[in-house]
């Protein structure tokens, strides 16, 4: 079994964007395993948030690992800056690109832990060639674009065929889920295979006084 104690990574596009460094080190000491940044572009999801710029300026706001969601197409081009900018795991989508084992090859190269996402369309079986590539795999369990929306519940069935695959394989890969995450649908994803959990509406609720108390329960 290489299900591992899930690590709660908060996706700071619920954070306060005029404060980021403050709320990325809030969210630090108040327990967060890794920090999520969603990088969007308008061209491959409706929604345009930050670039490298802003990771590197985070990444002296804390030492746990920066977690970047690419959601931009073209990907390739992009994937040195983010890697100079400080990420540690770099996630792209197979549909931003036209090679993806090349693009993960890529992310390897550059020293970072490749990740890759499946939107909730995208069956497991697209892992089948590349999943001994990869350092983890990220289960959308929302379209990509927005932070709270609904969790789409077919997702833990393909929760449940990836951690197969991993134990499968042997090999300790990240099984991370990203969308709707809350108190409920966290103990539904860990008991599905999943052992990270990406949160932004659930963890930044309530403000800073919060955000220690929202990560606890999210641990179930
Ligand atoms: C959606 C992003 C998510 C999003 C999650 O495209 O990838 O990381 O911020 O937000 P919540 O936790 O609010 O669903
Ligand atoms: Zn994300």
């Amino acid at each position: 079994m290489t299900q591992q104690p899930v690590r709660i990574s908060p996706s700071i596009l619920s954070a306060d964007f005029a404060r980021l460094g403050e709320e990325v080190r809030a969210v630090d000491q108040a327990g967060a395993d890794w920090i999520h940044v969603d990088v969007m572009d308008g061209h491959f999801v409706p929604n345009i948030t930050i670039g490298p710029a802003v990771v590197k300026a985070l990444r002296p706001h804390t030492s746990k690992l920066l977690d970047v969601h690419l959601m931009i197409a073209p990907i390739d081009p992009f994937l040195d800056a983010f890697a100079e900018a400080g990420a540690d795991i770099i996630t792209v989508h197979p549909e931003a690109g036209p090679h993806i084992h090349r693009t993960l090859q890529r992310i390897g190269q550059l020293g970072k832990k490749a990740g890759v996402s499946l939107n909730p369309a995208t069956p497991a079986k697209m892992l089948d060639y590349i999943l001994e590539d990869v350092d983890l795999v990220l289960v959308m369990s929302v379209n990509p674009g927005f932070g709270g929306q609904k969790f789409i519940s077919s997702q833990l069935r393909k929760i449940e065929a990836i951690r197969k695959a991993i134990d499968k394989l042997g090999k300790p890969i990240d099984l991370e889920v990203d969308g709707g995450i809350d108190v409920e649908t966290a103990k539904l994803a860990i008991s599905a295979g999943a052992d990270a959990l990406v949160a932004g509406t659930a963890t930044f609720r309530g403000g800073p006084a919060q955000y220690a108390a929202n990560i606890a329960a999210l641990r179930g």
